[in-house]
């Protein structure tokens, strides 16, 4: 029987990510655990608070729930990083260290987000290739390079079934972003419903790799239930869907909110972050060791935000006040 136990789960893919696997198996086989309290954003299963940093609490935890799985997803993104890298080089580095270390004591499978920050200015910008040159000039950057070493080390020295992806830009309504260079695509959504115009911290020529959270999800998932012999990478997997433009974005929003108005005052430090990253991954790796496919591109992707977007009461009620 699996027992999954979810680091980061208050977060914005630990939100849909731990409500798909209470869909997939059941709520008493999942325990979404984050750093802030329960009170503030459990939902559908068992939830506790937890910081991973804390080596004897984590240990204890993934004992009493008889763990067979950690989706550890706690991490310090991109454009908060910067704000704060020495933080996050402890977040980041030394949360993945306590949870690889804990899943090589207690035998679980683990799987590790990457991201095309992994990447740097010296990295073939389209497409990245599953192998390539790795040098971020990111704190961020840098604790992802060192986490898909990291998670390959445990591999190969202790034979944790470390499992990962390198994802790109992921846009969602169920949660908001939280601190990433990408974050601008979906505060644009919910700016084009509550304001009507959107200023954007990038410009609107730069072109960035995306993907819609239930991709995302299914990648987890699917990437999860692979058989071991089928993967020869096993961890850090680029994976993609859809590349555009803030302008190209602006105008598929358009399309659904006519008279949205869109001026950009690039950010310098989330510019350069966004400028270092390639536009596009090359993700043939994945889609020939494990099947992975994409469904959502830039139209089915903004048509089931606005869905979604329209579904929120709270989101609904600010729109009318702010038009
Ligand atoms: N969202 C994206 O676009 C994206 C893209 C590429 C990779 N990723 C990776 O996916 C993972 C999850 O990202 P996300 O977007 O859900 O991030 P998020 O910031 O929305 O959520 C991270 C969660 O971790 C929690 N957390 C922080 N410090 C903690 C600690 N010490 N102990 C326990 N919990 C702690 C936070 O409270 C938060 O709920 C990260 O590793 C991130 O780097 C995300």
């Amino acid at each position: 029987m699996k027992r999954i136990l979810v680091t980061g789960a208050a977060g914005q893919i630990g939100t849909e990510l731990t409500s798909s696997l209470v869909a997939r198996y059941r709520a008493g086989e999942i325990l979404a655990t984050d750093i802030r309290h329960p009170a503030d954003w459990a939902r559908d299963c068992p939830a506790e608070q937890l910081d991973c940093l804390d080596l004897d609490a984590l240990r204890a935890t993934v004992k009493r729930f008889g763990a067979t799985a950690i989706h550890h997803l706690a991490a310090i993104l991109s454009a908060t990083a910067e704000a704060d890298p020495v933080r996050a080089y402890r977040i980041n580095m030394n949360g993945l260290v306590n949870v690889l270390q804990v899943a090589a004591e207690r035998r679980c499978r683990v799987f590790v987000p990457s991201s095309i920050a992994a990447f740097g200015p010296g990295t073939p910008r389209d497409p990245a290739p599953q192998s390539t040159v790795q040098r971020p000039t990111t704190m961020y950057g840098v604790t992802k390079v060192a986490g898909e070493l990291l998670c390959d080390y445990y591999h190969g020295r202790f034979g944790v079934d470390a499992r990962g992806l390198r994802f790109p830009g992921l846009i969602s309504y169920a949660a908001p972003p939280g601190g990433g260079t990408t974050d601008y695509a979906v505060e644009m959504f919910h700016a084009s419903l509550c304001e009507g115009r959107y200023t954007c911290f990038l410009r609107a020529d730069t072109r960035m790799d995306m993907m819609y959270m239930p991709d995302a999800i299914r990648a987890v998932i699917e990437l999860m239930e692979a058989s071991p012999t089928a993967l020869t990478h096993r961890n850090a997997f680029n994976i993609t869907a859809m590349q555009f433009t803030p302008a190209e974005l602006a105008a598929e929003i358009r399309a659904h909110v006519p008279g949205f108005r869109i001026d950009y005052d690039p950010d310098p430090l989330r510019q350069s972050i966004a400028d270092s990253w390639p536009s596009r991954l090359d993700d043939s790796e994945a889609r020939e060791q494990w099947g992975w496919r994409h469904e959502y591109g830039l139209p089915d992707m903004a048509a089931d935000m606005f869905r979604g977007l329209h579904a929120q009461p709270a989101l609904t009620a600010a729109a009318s006040a702010g038009r």
